[in-house]
């Protein structure tokens, strides 16, 4: 059996959506991308979306729109994938690095309180794995220090904290990559609230133009086509199934692997909807052998992350020591569970832990 890590659920309504956006001669962006913008907001729970070209591209506009520049520090996590921080880099920002709770890999609050200075305009947060952080103590401690409260909620599409949808708490950055909950093959999205940062997005996106050949601001080209958007559209139709689908094969995993000696199933909070973009154990001894293992049963397996950022050699000069990041990168492990994954190969999946137990 060959189980894969990852694999995009695309149907015939994604088939059909594409094929008509190409045969309209409209493939660019235009009206689809206005509507999946629409129907992405009205499902986060927010006044605006603004929609582009990827996860990346979405932070850096994102951030610029928030005026972060240089001198500005933001503090964040280090144990996520290298597109948060480097977002930060992109406004020439410093990134200030605060470890994570060892529970759920998440940001810890206590210690990005320690981390505050006159420089700090904003705290960047990031629900990893699809779990969203523990947001009443972040929103307290942005409102108490007047900083801006960002999501990354590009592995989150769906989870909530308290019944409400992560990137509707301050502003929100979602991804489209084929390994997420949802995608576009590419693709981006903002969420806010806040008018002024949604149009400030819109311009910078369309290369600081809001009319054509006129320009006010520094721009970029980080559109989304209307090809992506139908697909998009489509795929916001599946997500809670799909998401169902994960959390129910997470579930099950946890059930029989919680007695397996020397492996800690995921830690799901309290008043949070988890929806287990990955299902990731740590493996307190041995985690590289049971990765060699896995993969010779045709399982595959990944670390997210191996190095945590701030031991990039990219981020050297901001060196720091966060032992739980560093801990975590040794041991953990994320196992398929997303929605091309059954019973059947749960149970495979179940069976060759055991063997290796
Ligand atoms: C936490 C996180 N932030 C940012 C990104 C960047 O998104 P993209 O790959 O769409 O640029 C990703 C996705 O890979 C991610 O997982």
């Amino acid at each position: 059996m060959k189980i894969q890590i990852s694999k995009p659920m695309v149907g015939d309504e994604e088939k059909r959506a594409a094929l008509e956006v190409l045969e309209s001669g409209s493939i660019a962006q235009g009206t689809k991308v206005e509507k999946f913008e629409t129907l992405f907001a009205e499902y986060i729970g927010v006044k605006y979306a603004v929609a582009t070209s990827s996860g990346t591209t979405a932070l850096h506009t994102l951030l610029l729109a928030l005026g972060i520049k240089g001198g500005d520090e933001v503090i964040t996590t280090p144990f996520t994938f290298i597109a948060t921080a480097n977002s930060i880099l992109y406004c020439g920002a410093k990134p200030v690095f605060v470890d994570i709770e060892p529970k759920t890999f998440n940001i810890n609050p206590e210690e990005i309180k320690e981390k505050i200075s006159a420089k700090t305009k904003a705290v960047l947060v990031v629900h990893l794995y699809g779990q969203p952080c523990d947001m009443k103590a972040i929103q307290e401690i942005c409102e108490d220090h007047n900083l801006f409260l960002i999501e990354d909620a590009c592995q989150a599409h769906g989870a909530e904290y308290r019944g409400k949808k992560v990137g509707s708490f301050g502003h929100g950055v979602f991804s489209f990559y084929p390994t997420k909950n949802m995608t576009t093959g590419e693709g981006g999205m903002i969420t806010t609230n806040d008018s002024n940062v949604a149009e400030k997005a819109r311009l910078i996106r369309q290369h600081g133009s809001s009319r054509r050949y006129y320009h006010e601001i520094l721009g970029y080209n980080y559109r989304m086509t209307d090809l992506e958007a139908a697909i998009g559209i489509e795929q916001l139709k599946k997500l809670d199934m799909f998401n169902d689908i994960r959390m129910r094969n997470a579930a099950m995993l946890s059930d029989r692997i919680n007695v397996i000696e020397g492996v800690e199933t995921p830690y799901v909070s309290k008043h949070v909807k988890h929806v287990f973009n990955q299902y990731t154990i740590r493996v307190l001894d041995g985690r590289d052998e049971l990765k060699d293992f896995l993969e010779k049963k045709g399982i595959s397996t990944g670390i997210y992350y191996p190095i945590p950022i701030h031991k990039q050699p990219l981020y050297r000069k901001f060196a720091v020591k966060l032992e739980e990041a560093e801990k975590a990168s040794r041991e953990v492990l994320s196992l398929p569970v997303h929605p091309g994954v059954g019973e059947r190969e749960i149970e495979y999946i179940l069976s060759c832990l055991e063997e290796w137990e």
